[in-house]
């Protein structure tokens, strides 16, 4: 889970690749590197931490060439440091790679028995060293071929040589790459975000595929050494807007704007004139689908557990979330007349993009739900639904995640009204509450100064719980992970009613506990298992949109959310919980849009 970029010019490169590197720290920032060829030579510079870090560097001793190839890290093997940055490279070669080589330590002893000497603890170095074998005997195509199938693993590769120097080469398996067309210069990188500064023409390669760049042109190849040719595509200027603005971070900036992304989905998918949902061409009748299976990590993997509720709810078919990493794994028993649905921001992340292969290969229907259109997942997918949320380049994913619900709950009600399971008037009624939740997002925006407030009590509690039933269950478990990503504070997600089978034991005198009690069905049992909290010394935060005075004596503070119905609660619950997550970690001093420890795109396993 690192980002890569390589550019091949007729001027110097190294400012467009730190400026590319930025672009993608968000896959990782614990080391940064940069290679050039200078005059004939390998020029290598790299250092742990921050692409920051990396231009100081530059700014003493400039990288000077017209072709290079940068990296950020996100440590796999080996820590953080500066030998294990990348690149590595041999007076002929340099590597980046984003991905894992499984069978490295193999390898290695392979090549240290012909007597190769490897710097750093990384499984990169090998490839470094197999090319560079190879090439004394092979000519550049075949090194590079041979080189590829000796690897088990994922990669994003990017390599430059002593003896090319108008070459720039790409390879993929498993992690993304993206080509960039540019005038008298091309481009590759991990995607295509980073490379849009410099051109809005993009290929992408497939499983097995490498490229060769040269200023004038692009050559690609797929895992049979065959030439092959790549459609073109043209991204849109729209998704260029990443700047914070006026924001401290991007994160406050995600979170603030989710009324307006809710209101530019909304304008995608629904046609308020008929009333009706404008998504066409479900990969499978949605009369015939016998079960709907959900699939994603993290976050995503929570908005999948939402749509759970929703589809259980409003539709009369069998409905199961999984978590990505276990479904891939799994003995499922892969079912022609289901659909699969695979949710991701990134649309890159490995295990779900593994998970829909999987699916793939076993010739069933997909359906990828993705903020990024160009990527893997969306590719892959039989039938894609864009969240339109437009970049998220915070870490914590926010506005993703109510994009994510959005389209979910809009394709649960499209299904659900296509076989006739829902009644019409309910259908009406809902899509006249789903119209206003834009508005409502925003009145609860305009509320973060009490969350603000309200923040202190949990910077120094050893650990907290987020509460919650029926559809407050998935938002407390996102409500827990927002806080632990963010500020590293121990949080539990619990169905309230599970409080009492083991958890009730951790709460503490003081212990800061957030109970999400929405008027619902439920209301009066989450307020019981509240009061089971308090009587134990639980300091309550209740959000709620129950406006009664007589709750509050014993809660520590009550944040009072607008009316609402409450099969839309899941967006506007999940308002304060972002909030709190972030104003605890801002208080803590936690670096807000880049976590410890994390990366925004997670391309390996
Ligand atoms: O890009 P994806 O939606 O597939 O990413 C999935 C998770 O890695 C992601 O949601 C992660 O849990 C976030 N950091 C949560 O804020």
């Amino acid at each position: 889970m690192c980002g890569i970029v390589g550019i091949v010019s007729n001027k110097s490169v190294s400012s467009s690749i730190i400026n590319a590197l930025k672009k993608l720290e968000y896959r990782g920032y614990d080391s940064a590197g940069i290679s050039t060829l200078n005059n004939g030579f390998i020029d290598e510079k790299k250092c742990s931490g921050r692409v920051e870090n990396l231009e100081k560097i530059l700014f003493q001793n400039p990288s000077v060439g017209d072709l290079g190839i940068g990296h950020v890290r996100w440590a796999t093997h080996g820590v953080p440091n500066q030998i294990n940055a990348h690149p590595h490279s041999t007076d002929q070669v340099s590597v980046v790679h984003n991905g894992i080589i499984e069978n490295s330590d193999k390898l290695k002893k392979e090549y240290e028995a012909k007597g190769y000497k490897f710097k750093s603890q990384t499984d990169t170095e090998v490839i470094t060293i197999i090319l560079t074998d190879f090439l004394k005997n092979e000519n550049l195509v075949d090194s590079v071929y041979k080189t590829l199938n000796k690897l088990i693993g994922s990669f994003a590769l990017g390599v430059i040589f002593k003896n090319y120097n108008d070459l720039v080469v790409g390879a993929r398996r498993g992690s993304p790459l993206a080509v960039g067309y540019g005038h008298n210069e091309n481009f590759i990188g991990s995607d295509s975000y980073a490379l849009k500064t410099m051109t809005n023409k993009i290929s992408y390669l497939d499983d097995g595929d490498f490229c060769l760049l040269s200023k004038e042109k692009v050559e690609f190849y797929n895992s049979d050494k065959k030439k092959i040719n790549k459609e073109v595509f043209e991204l849109s200027n729209e998704d260029n807007v990443v700047d914070k603005g006026d924001f401290k971070d991007f994160m406050s900036k995600e979170i603030d704007e989710q009324n307006l992304t809710t209101k530019k989905c909304l304008n995608e998918y629904l046609d308020k004139s008929r009333n009706e949902i404008n998504i066409y061409n479900i990969p499978i009748d949605p009369n015939q689908i016998k079960k709907i299976r959900l699939i994603g990590c993290g976050t995503a993997y929570h908005s999948c557990l939402m749509a759970k509720y929703w589809i259980e709810e409003f539709t009369s078919i069998d409905v199961e979330s999984d978590i990505a990493s276990e479904f891939r794994y799994r003995n499922v028993k892969l079912n022609k007349d289901d659909l699969y649905i695979f949710v991701s921001q990134s649309g890159e992340t490995a295990d779900t993009y593994a998970a829909l292969e999987k699916c793939k290969k076993n010739n069933v229907k997909t359906c990828g739900i993705v903020n990024v259109v160009e990527s893997s997942i969306a590719r892959l997918s039989d039938f894609v639904l864009p969240i339109h949320a437009g970049p998220e380049i915070g870490v914590a994913s926010t506005k993703a995640f109510i994009g994510q619900m959005l389209v979910l709950l809009l394709l649960t009600l499209k299904i659900s009204k296509d076989r006739k399971d829902i009644d019409p008037n309910v259908f009406k009624k809902l899509i006249d509450d789903i119209i206003n939740l834009p508005d409502l997002i925003k009145e609860t925006l305009s509320k973060q100064k009490e969350i603000q407030e309200i923040a202190r009590d949990f910077i120094n509690a050893k650990g907290t719980m987020y509460l919650g039933r029926g559809y407050s269950y998935p938002i407390a478990m996102e409500g827990a992970l927002k806080l632990k990503e963010l500020s590293y504070i121990h949080a539990e997600g619990y169905a309230a009613g599970e409080m009492k089978h083991g958890p009730l034991a951790l709460i503490e005198d003081g212990m800061p506990i957030v109970v999400l009690a929405p008027k619902d069905r439920y209301f009066e049992k989450t307020i019981s298992n509240m009061q089971e909290v308090i009587a134990r010394g639980g300091k309550v935060l209740m959000i709620t949109n129950d406006k009664s005075k007589t709750l509050s004596e014993n809660i520590r503070f009550k944040f009072e959310l607008p009316d609402f119905q409450s099969h839309i609660s899941a967006f506007l619950l999940t308002i304060p919980i972002q909030f709190l997550a972030y104003h605890v970690a801002l208080l803590k001093n936690c670096d807000i849009d880049k976590p410890r420890n994390l990366a925004k795109s997670v391309t390996v396993e």
